[in-house]
């Protein structure tokens, strides 16, 4: 049975879908919030009234006193990016006392990994991954290759510099051969370790026992998912994707919950399509609408500061997230940005060169980048949607194209996003994840959040 304490929330795109906002705004009354995959690759944003806070490895929930912050195994965590985060969200009067955990089982990210990721990045020349050069994929191999170092060793001084040492090592002598890079200077950054090591020491601890604590004893959690499914190694456009599964399966099988416990999956879309990095993206925009779309949805990376490549809605990639992430509702987000076109496209199929229609996102991401969108076209709405909060005040044509994009993905929009901050949002329909949502938002069925 799908635990009724657990909700997850997930990317159903190329990543920065909005996941920051849903998840805090969802985090008032959980009692705990566990990141899954990923690391200092994600940029999830929160705006609260005029303040912004900009979080990469600590959940989304850290803005709500109550709410227990898991770093879970899953991760790969560079200790100096954490330190910074923290330092920052301390300076921004959040308090962690002990509730941030960081999970003994979590792999650690090196400087060298970052060396790694950038030389190879360089030697793929034009077929580059565009990765944010945060070391991710080296670290994921180190885990897969069972050399990596994990954060237990950061209770273990003795142990994290001869591993350390160890591994850097090894990683200055790839630099040097295959990619005639300078060495990192081990002593240096050894030292950086250990220092960081003793203010994240107290924060480690085994996570998975302390999450099925919490469920079993009738707690609420929620899974945040980082980037996305188009994103996912298996499922996305690959090899231009990350290196961790982005599926709320993988939130079961590295928290260390039984996979048929997970609870109901919402996955966040934006109501048009962006995308950070190289790869395949078939309704990208060059035009003035693609201009449009950036400019009006302030669309640059959390984390690199990158401007976002913008197009319209693909029903068909986010269909294919749908189903193979088990998702079970949508929280739409950015509907806002859509205000200002008379028209609003939406892609329902991609045609190869010959006109044959493709019907799916195809394994071949090469035959991807050859294929063309074909297009629905809706008209826009005139009221706008901005700041929104009752479904009530939505315009017609808004609501058609909400209905209709339930239409292709085959599960209905829950949550509707109408601006950055918390009140800017709606729970729409009476399915069962609505309920679950307004259960979360402290709700009643017809009260308007
Ligand atoms: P994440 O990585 O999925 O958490 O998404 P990011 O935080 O990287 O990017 C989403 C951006 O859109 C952030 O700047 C949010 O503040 C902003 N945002 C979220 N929801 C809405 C919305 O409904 N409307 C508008 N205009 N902005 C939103
Ligand atoms: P959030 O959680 C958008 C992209 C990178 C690159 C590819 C591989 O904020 O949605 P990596 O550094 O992971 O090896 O890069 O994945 N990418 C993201 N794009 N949002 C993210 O996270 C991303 N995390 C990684 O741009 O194309
Ligand atoms: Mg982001």
């Amino acid at each position: 049975m799908a635990d009724p304490g657990i909700l997850a929330v997930i990317g159903a795109q190329w990543g920065d879908e909005g996941k920051g906002k849903i998840v805090d705004l969802l985090a008032a009354r959980v009692d705990g919030v566990a990141r899954f995959s990923g690391g200092h690759n994600a940029g999830h944003t929160v705006r609260i009234g005029e303040l912004k806070y900009a979080l990469h490895l600590i959940p989304s929930g850290i803005i709500h006193p109550g709410a227990r912050c898991f770093l879970g195994p899953g991760l790969v965590i560079d200790p100096g990016a954490l330190l910074r985060e923290m330092e920052g969200l301390q300076e921004q009067g959040i308090e962690f006392g002990s509730r941030m955990v960081i999970s003994s089982r979590a792999a650690l990210i090196l400087p060298t990994h970052q060396g790694l990721d950038h030389a190879r990045e360089a030697a793929r020349g034009k077929s580059k991954i565009g990765t944010t050069g945060r070391g991710i994929g080296p670290a994921y191999e180190d885990v897969a290759s069972r050399r990596g170092l994990r954060a237990w060793m950061l209770t273990r001084p003795e142990s994290l510099q001869e591993e350390a040492e160890k591994l850097m090592r090894a990683h200055n002598e790839e630099l040097a051969r295959l990619y005639g890079a300078d060495p990192f200077v081990i002593d240096e950054a050894v030292g950086r370790l250990l220092r960081a090591a003793e203010k994240l020491g107290p924060f480690v601890h085994e996570v998975g026992s302390e999450i099925r604590g919490l469920l079993n004893s009738g707690g609420k959690l929620l899974l945040e998912g980082a980037q996305g499914v188009l994103l996912d190694p298996i499922w996305g456009t690959y090899p231009f994707v990350t290196s961790s599964s982005c599926l709320p399966a993988a939130g079961a099988a590295t928290l260390g919950i039984p996979g048929h416990r997970i609870g109901p999956v919402l996955g966040v879309m934006k109501a048009y399509t962006t995308r950070v990095g190289a790869g395949p993206f078939p309704t990208e925009d060059f035009g003035p609408e693609g201009e449009e779309l950036a400019k009006r949805g302030a669309e640059f990376g959390t984390t690199t500061g990158r401007p976002r490549r913008c197009g319209w809605f693909d029903a068909v990639a986010a269909r294919h997230a749908v189903e193979v992430a088990g998702i079970d509702a949508i929280a739409l987000t950015k509907i806002d940005v859509l205000d200002s076109f008379d028209e609003i496209r939406i892609a329902v199929d991609y045609e190869d060169e010959r006109g044959r229609r493709i019907g799916s996102l195809p394994a071949d991401t090469a035959m991807l980048e050859h294929l063309k969108p074909c297009y629905e076209t809706m008209p826009g709405w005139k009221n706008p949607t901005e700041s929104l909060r009752d479904p009530a005040d939505l315009d017609p044509a808004a609501r058609a194209y909400i209905s209709r994009l339930e239409e292709l993905l085959g599960v209905p929009v829950a949550l509707l996003s109408t601006g950055p901050r918390r009140a800017e949002t709606m729970v729409l329909g009476q399915s069962a994840v609505a309920a679950r949502l307004r259960e979360l938002l402290d709700q009643g069925p017809d009260q308007v959040y």
